[in-house]
């Protein structure tokens, strides 16, 4: 019999991307950025539960608090299943969530040294193995790296994060061309002094030095980053092991 009903049509499969670190500073206007687009986020948290549960609250269904921790061998796992149980699929990872400590050589204890080489070093291998298998199965799958204008130029004091900010270009840059041919797109973005939680304890008179330093006066916003980070993870489409800086000309 003739059907005169209109064809069923499958509602169009939506975006999902996860970010590490969403529950505040840059990645929570990650987060908010790739919501307002309709894409669907998994908003990473580790101390600030609270923090993403209110970004759910702002977004609705899309965006869901996952718990990871980086320094954890299972977390990372259980946050890609935790975002494919949310949301069906996973098309990409912004690798946003790090850990700060400052020290000069001579000062900086080796448990510090460890501390951030570990958080922002070993996690991204786990990490990196853990969603690879869900963004082997997307049409569009891509990967950001949050790195930092310190590891490409370097900062007296910071010989760790340096060490492991540098590290991250490294290992991206490589992964890109691991994975190019997959067509899974790796890119990295280089902040430079941004005002979050991160640089709140910067003293004025070492903020008014880089003031000084950066062409544009000032450091940059949350905000600022967040579209460099959206536009790499989601409209560079012909960009793969792209090194972007984001620092109001402070490495220039
Ligand atoms: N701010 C800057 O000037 C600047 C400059 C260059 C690069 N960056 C990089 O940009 C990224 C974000 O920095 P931010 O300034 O937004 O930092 P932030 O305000 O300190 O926020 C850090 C984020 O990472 C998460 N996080 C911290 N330790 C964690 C752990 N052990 N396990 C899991 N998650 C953890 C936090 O989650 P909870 O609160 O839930 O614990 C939070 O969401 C970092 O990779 C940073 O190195 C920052």
């Amino acid at each position: 019999m003739t059907s005169y009903l209109p064809d069923k049509k499958e509602a169009p499969r939506r975006r999902t991307v996860l970010v590490t670190g969403g529950s505040r500073g840059i990645g929570s206007q990650i987060v908010r950025r790739l919501a307002e687009r309709n894409i669907a986020v998994g908003a990473t948290y580790n101390s600030s539960p609270e923090r993403a549960q209110a970004l759910a609250e702002e977004f609705g269904d899309h965006v869901a608090p996952i718990r990871y921790q980086l320094s954890s061998t299972d977390s990372a796992e259980q946050a890609v299943q935790a975002m494919v149980r949310q949301f069906g699929h996973l098309d990409g990872v912004v690798v946003n969530a790090g850990l700060w400590k400052g020290g000069r050589i001579d000062k900086v204890s080796h448990d510090d040294w460890w501390s951030v080489i570990e958080a922002n070093i070993s996690s991204l291998a786990q990490l990196t193995r853990a969603v690879l298998p869900e963004l082997r199965k997307s049409d569009a799958p891509s990967i950001v790296l949050i790195s930092s204008v310190v590891g490409l130029i370097g900062h007296a004091g910071d010989t760790a994060y340096g060490s492991a900010k540098a590290a991250m270009v490294g290992f991206g840059r490589s992964l890109a061309k691991e994975l190019g041919r997959d067509g899974i797109r790796v890119n990295i973005l280089a902040p430079g002094f941004v005002d979050t939680d991160m640089t709140s304890a910067v003293p004025e008179g070492a903020r008014e030095k880089i003031h000084a330093e950066t062409l544009m006066g000032r450091f940059g916003t949350a905000d600022e980053i967040a579209k460099a980070a959206v536009f790499l993870a989601e409209d560079a489409t012909y960009c793969t092991g792209t090194v972007l800086s984001v620092d109001g000309g402070w490495s220039l």
